[in-house]
C-alpha cells in the first residue's frame, strides 16, 4: 500500500499542498480530482520524486520513502505517465521503453539491438502499440506516446502507475483502449492513480476518488454509490448547472467569413461554409478530423492550394497570423497552449496583453502604457478567475487549467471580430468550464462577435453552438441546423451528429 502522510508543499506565494494524507490500495484505480490549481499534479509529482515535499512522509509497503529524484521512485516501482517529461524524441520507441535495461552482450557492454527490439515488442504488444520498435519516438501520435510510456512502466515492472490527465489529447477510441489496458493492470494488482477532469471517465473507470480543494484533501469516497452532483459539490463547494443558454441572434444577412471550396493537400478537402455575424459555428469531429488544419489556413499559418476566403464579403488572401489579426481581425485560441499559445517564461500580464500592445502604446513616447496594460490584464484575471499569485507570476508556474485560461484571456483582450476557439476547455475544471462557456456565449450574444468553436466535447458544442458542422477526414460531412433555437432536445442533436459520423 502507498500512503501519503500530512504532505505539504509550497511554491513562492502558494501552498500547493497543505498536510494532505491519502491512501492508495493495490488492485485499485484511484481518481484524484479537484479544481484547477487544487494541487493534483503537485501531489503526483511528489509521489514520482520530481518534487520533494516540505513536510510529511510517503510510506510504501510499510517503509518511509525519500526520493531525491524521479529515478529513485522508478527504482522503487513507481512510474509516471505524463505528457511533459521523460520522452526522448530522437530515440526509437524500443530505446525509450528499454532505457533502464539495455540488453548487452556479456561484459563487452555492446548493446544487442535485436534483443532490445524483441523484448520491447513484448511490452508494446501488452499495451497494443502497433508500430515498429525502431520507429522514432517523435513520429508517434500523442496516444501512441502514452502507450509507449505505459509500456516503459511495464518494462520497469512498475507497481504504482501515475497518470496525470492521460486522455486530454486522445480520441474516444484511443481513450477506450487505454482504459482497457488500465483495467488489466489493475486486475494484475497494481496501484493506479488517475488525475482527470472528466467525470464520465472517473465514474466508468475508477474504484475510489479523492477530492483536493485549495491544497487540502476534502475527502475520499468509493465510486460505487457516489453521485455526480455529490462529487461536484465536494470539488467546488456548490452545485453546478449545465443547461443550454438559448438562442443567439446570428444575423444571416451579414457574412463574417465565407469559405468556398478551400483545399490544401492532406489538410483540407473542398471546404465550403459561411460564418455569420453574432454566430457560434461549431466544428465537431474527432481529434484528427481536420478542424485544426482548417483553422491554420484561416489564420494565414498555411496557404490553401485552391479555393477562396472572404472576410466581411471581401475576397482576401490571409498572408500570416499578424495579417489575420491586424487586417482581418481574426484571432485563434490554440488548443496547443504549451507549444504555440503562451510565452511560458513570461509573466501572466505580458501573456494577456501581448495581442493589444499596439493599442496601448503611447503615441508620443512609443512606450507601452503600464497602467493600461495592468488594468487590461487585471480585468481578464478577474473575469476568468485565473488563479495566480499576481500578474507577475510566470505562466509556466500556473496549473494546467489556469494556463488554458490565460491563453483564452489573451485573445479575448485582443477584441477580434472573428474568433476561432480550439478546444477551449480541455484540462479545465467543471466550475471554470461553466465560466468559459458563459464567456464565449456572451462574446457572440452581447458583443456580436462571430465565433468558430472547435470541440470534441459533444455536450459543450451543443450547449454553445447555433449550427454544427461535422468533420471527418479533412471534409465537412454533415451539418446540424437550429441547435440554439430550442426546437430540438439534446438527444436529437447528438443523434443527428452521430448519424453523420456513422
Ligand atoms: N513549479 C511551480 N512553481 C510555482 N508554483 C507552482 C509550481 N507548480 C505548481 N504551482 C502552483 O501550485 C498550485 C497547484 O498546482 P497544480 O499544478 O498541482 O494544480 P492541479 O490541481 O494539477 O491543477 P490543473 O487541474 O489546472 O492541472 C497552483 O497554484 C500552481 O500555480
Ligand atoms: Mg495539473
Amino acid at each position: 500500500m502507498l500512503e501519503l502522510l500530512a504532505i505539504s508543499k509550497s511554491f513562492p506565494g502558494v501552498k500547493a499542498l497543505d498536510a494532505v494524507s491519502l491512501q492508495f490500495q493495490p488492485g485499485q484505480i484511484h481518481a484524484l480530482v479537484g479544481e484547477n490549481g487544487a494541487g493534483k499534479s503537485t501531489a503526483i509529482k511528489i509521489i514520482a520524486g520530481i518534487y520533494q515535499p516540505d513536510a510529511g512522509q510517503i510510506i510504501y509497503n510499510g517503509q518511509p520513502l525519500h526520493f531525491r529524484n524521479y529515478r529513485d521512485s522508478l527504482e522503487r516501482g513507481i512510474d509516471i505517465v505524463n505528457q511533459e517529461i521523460q520522452v526522448i524524441p530522437n530515440a526509437s520507441v524500443a530505446e525509450n521503453i528499454m532505457l533502464d535495461k539495455m540488453i548487452t552482450r556479456g561484459r563487452s557492454g555492446i548493446i544487442r539491438w535485436r534483443a532490445v527490439n524483441t523484448v520491447a515488442e513484448r511490452y508494446m504488444k501488452m499495451v497494443d502499440l502497433r508500430v515498429h520498435p525502431a520507429t522514432k519516438m517523435r513520429a508517434l501520435s500523442a496516444a501512441q506516446k502514452q502507450l509507449a510510456q505505459i509500456a516503459k512502466a511495464l518494462a520497469a515492472d512498475a507497481r504504482v502507475l501515475l497518470l496525470d490527465e492521460p486522455t486530454s489529447c486522445l480520441t474516444e477510441h484511443e481513450a477506450g483502449n487505454l482504459f482497457h489496458i488500465l483495467r488489466q493492470l489493475k486486475s494484475d494488482g497494481r496501484t493506479i492513480i488517475f488525475v482527470s477532469h472528466k467525470f464520465e471517465e472517473v465514474f466508468a473507470l475508477c474504484d475510489k476518488v479523492s477530492v483536493l480543494r485549495d491544497g487540502k484533501c476534502v475527502g475520499t469516497r468509493d465510486i460505487a454509490g457516489l453521485s455526480r452532483d455529490e462529487l461536484i459539490r465536494m470539488m467546488i463547494g456548490r452545485e453546478c448547472v449545465a443547461e443550454r443558454f438559448g438562442r443567439l441572434d446570428a444575423d444571416h444577412t451579414r457574412e463574417a467569413l465565407r469559405v468556398d471550396h478551400l483545399t490544401r493537400a492532406g489538410k483540407a478537402n473542398d471546404i465550403s461554409f459561411t460564418l455569420y455575424h453574432g454566430e457560434i459555428l461549431g466544428f465537431y469531429g474527432l481529434v484528427g478530423s481536420g478542424r485544426t488544419e482548417l483553422a491554420r489556413i484561416l489564420i494565414g499559418e498555411d496557404q490553401p492550394d485552391t479555393g477562396t476566403i472572404c472576410v466581411k464579403a471581401q475576397p482576401t488572401r490571409i498572408r500570416s497570423v499578424a495579417d489575420a489579426l491586424g487586417r482581418c481581425r481574426i484571432g485563434y485560441v490554440t488548443e496547443n497552449r504549451k507549444e504555440e499559445g503562451l510565452f511560458l517564461k513570461s509573466p501572466v500580464c505580458t501573456n494577456i496583453t501581448v495581442t493589444i500592445w499596439r493599442n496601448i502604446i503611447n503615441a508620443f513616447t512609443r512606450r507601452i502604457s503600464r497602467p493600461k496594460e495592468t488594468a487590461a490584464a487585471q480585468s481578464m484575471v478577474r473575469d476568468l478567475s485565473i488563479r495566480t499569485t499576481g500578474l507577475g507570476q510566470h505562466v509556466e508556474d500556473l496549473s494546467g487549467g489556469n494556463q488554458q485560461k490565460v491563453s483564452l484571456a489573451k485573445w479575448l483582450a485582443a477584441d477580434c471580430d472573428i474568433l476561432i476557439i480550439d478546444e477551449p476547455t480541455v484540462g479545465v475544471d467543471v466550475g471554470a468550464k461553466e465560466q468559459i462557456h458563459r464567456l464565449i456565449w456572451d462574446l457572440a450574444k452581447v458583443r456580436g462577435k462571430s465565433i468558430i468553436l472547435i470541440s470534441s466535447d459533444m455536450p459543450e458544442i451543443i450547449k454553445l453552438a447555433s449550427r454544427i458542422l461535422v468533420f471527418k477526414d479533412q471534409r465537412i460531412i454533415g451539418q446540424v441546423d437550429g441547435v440554439d433555437d430550442g426546437s430540438k432536445p439534446y438527444e436529437q442533436i447528438s443523434t443527428a451528429i452521430g448519424e453523420h459520423l456513422a
